[in-house]
């Protein structure tokens, strides 16, 4: 048991995910729990460097289980990428006996914590917030349970309409250069197409099964595609080849943007939110560092931020080849 650690510090980085709030409440409680004090940062990386602390007791995280975004704001710190504004977050730190750092966020605010704990040695430890589910080392992040089923909910309503009018709708969902998100909600959605970063089949084949679709006696179909994807084209692109080659769709585009990130995290999220800031605060008690918290097959497990960082988080192909199946 490592029983320096007396006080820690917990912020939220990068892109926003549903979740973040409740990973915020268990690192609270976990602390307090463990008789450590726990102090929440502002702004992410930046409210390191300008020293937004608040000190943080059991109730400060009341009714926040459910709430999406993120109540300690997050930013994408330019400061931080220099040695002169980590060495300005690291006297903050020191300046508030902060023993650990617990960061809330994606691959980059990773990269920026393995920096930090390199410079000074200082505690770190991550938790994997991120709606694009693109961490190595952990079969989920927070926010993308929550941002899969936001999608379906989206597609579902574009279906009607669709259906209605008889049109091929693409939808472009995000992701940033992973598929996850597409493949598992293109797949959940009934999609005919899936176009994703991580296969790439060319434009024919996208031509081919919607003719296929359209022979079968499709009257509508939907096309989800990855915001990464390799086709070389953007959605509005893919929507005009697709239409001067088969005239006979009448094709609409819908991009989900930011919208896929918001909202009431899922029981999912929440749980898995709580297991991890729990295991978190556990974990630098027992003396480790410089380490993601990461959930696999049921069982909390922890990755080497370096890991986490350079490894790729594969997407499952065999669903792939369940959307071939299912989109006769
Ligand atoms: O990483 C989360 C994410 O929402 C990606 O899916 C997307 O590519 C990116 O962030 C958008 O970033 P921003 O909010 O800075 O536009």
């Amino acid at each position: 048991m490592n029983e320096t650690i007396k006080r820690i510090a917990v912020l939220t980085s990068g892109g926003d995910a549903p979740g973040m709030n409740a990973a915020v409440r268990a690192v609270v409680r976990s602390s307090v729990f463990y008789q450590i004090e726990c102090y929440a940062v502002y702004q992410g990386y930046q409210g390191l460097i300008d020293g937004n602390f608040k000190e943080f007791s059991a109730r400060s995280v009341n009714n926040i289980v459910n709430k999406g975004g993120t109540l300690l704001k997050s930013a994408r710190s330019l400061e931080f990428r220099t040695p002169e504004g980590r060495k300005r977050a690291y006297d903050n730190l020191i300046k508030h006996e902060i023993d650990a750092l617990v960061v809330i966020g994606g691959d980059g605010s990773f990269t920026g914590a393995m920096i930090f704990q390199n410079e000074f040695n200082f505690p770190v430890i991550g938790i994997p917030g991120t709606i694009d589910n693109d961490i190595f080392g952990t079969q989920f992040t927070l926010g993308y349970d929550t941002a899969i089923n936001t999608v379906i909910d989206v597609i579902d309503k574009i279906r009607d309409t669709a259906s209605s009018h008889n049109r091929l709708f693409f939808v472009e969902v995000m992701g940033r250069d992973a598929g996850h998100i597409a493949l598992n909600s293109g797949i959940g959605a009934g999609a005919e197409e899936i176009l994703i970063p991580e296969e790439n089949r060319g434009l024919e084949q996208l031509l081919e099964s919607l003719k296929k679709s359209e022979k079968s006696g499709k009257s509508s179909s939907i096309v989800v595609v990855a915001e990464g994807d390799k086709t070389g084209k953007n959605v509005f692109e893919l929507a005009a080849y697709v239409e001067k080659n088969l005239p006979y769709y009448e094709v609409r585009v819908s991009v989900l943007g930011h919208m896929q990130r918001g909202g009431s995290p899922s029981c999912f999220d929440r749980v898995l939110a709580s297991r991890m800031g729990v295991h978190a605060v556990e974990s630098l008690r027992d003396g480790k560092s410089n380490v993601m918290v990461g959930v696999m097959n049921d069982t909390m497990k922890l990755t080497p931020l370096e890991h986490a960082i350079k490894g790729k988080s594969e997407i499952n192909k065999d669903l792939l080849r369940v959307t071939d199946i299912l989109s006769i």
